[in-house]
């Protein structure tokens, strides 16, 4: 049974969501200018650069290629950037520091500690991200409050970060609105889905979850829950509680 028909139920209030979701993205793109759309090529991301491409704004997308996603992302990376009709930007780590970090530590170094995948995170997605937000006054992401315990307050406007807005489109959608949205739109998604990958990151760090078990259960599993981010989304006070 695939994503679409497992989960595409929407919300009693999903057309006001869905209203109040372009309605942001409108907003955003005149007064947040310039800003940029995260996209990790995930449901919730397609689902907002489809409805980017589709309100005509200017806002473009990037993509951290981390250089350990799985081919079935980097095939609809491919896809994407071929039929997007918004600039997809795509941002790599530093050669140089990953063969340094893979040399020194080996292939496998995030299972040993927590130290270690935050140092993995580090170079293949926390510094291809500061190069991917320079210049911009926000960035839209895909989180939800659905989506995780630490993400059950996620604002749709986020100022807690004096640098820069941070703009999250579908805060209060269900997982049930984005795959309702991408049946009735078509939208083109990562067959990893169909296989029981409801949340996914890179190949080493993302497994599939079993009936019952949690969306994001499938992400970083061998670490206590407390510290299950990458950092794309830690907050300064976040930080120092789960360092
Ligand atoms: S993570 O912090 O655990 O990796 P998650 O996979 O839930 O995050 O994605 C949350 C949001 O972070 C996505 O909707 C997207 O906006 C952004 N994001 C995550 N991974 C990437 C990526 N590789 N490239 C660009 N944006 C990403
Ligand atoms: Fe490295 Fe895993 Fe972090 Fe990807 S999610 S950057 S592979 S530790």
């Amino acid at each position: 049974m695939g994503a679409i028909a497992l989960y595409a139920r929407p919300s009693a209030a999903y057309g006001e969501k869905l209203a109040a979701t372009r309605a942001l993205l409108l907003r955003a793109a005149t007064e947040f200018a310039p800003v940029t759309q995260a996209s990790s090529l995930g449901a919730e991301d397609v689902v907002i650069t489809h409805l980017i491409n589709s309100l005509a704004v200017d806002i473009p997308v990037f993509v951290l290629e981390t250089g350990t996603l799985h081919p079935q992302t980097l095939e609809l990376l491919e896809r994407t950037v071929a039929t997007s009709r918004v600039p997809v930007n795509v941002y790599r780590p530093v050669q140089e520091h990953v063969v340094r970090f893979v040399e020194r530590e080996g292939a496998e170094a995030m299972y040993r500690s927590i130290e270690l995948r935050k140092a993995c995170c580090h170079l293949r997605k926390m510094e291809p991200l500061e190069r991917a937000l320079a210049g911009h006054r926000a960035w839209i992401t895909g989180l939800r409050r659905e989506q995780s315990n630490a993400r059950a307050d996620v604002p749709a406007i986020d100022t807690s970060d004096a640098r820069r807005v941070k703009i999250n489109p579908l805060a209060d959608w269900t997982n049930g609105d984005v795959w309702h949205y991408i049946a009735s739109n078509a939208v083109d998604y990562n067959p990893l889905h169909d296989e029981f990958y409801p949340s996914i990151g890179c190949a080493p760090c993302t497994r599939a979850v079993a009936v019952g078990e949690d969306f994001r259960a499938g992400r970083w599993w061998w670490e206590d829950e407390a510290a299950k981010e990458c950092g794309l989304h830690v907050k300064d006070n976040q930080e120092s509680a789960t360092a």
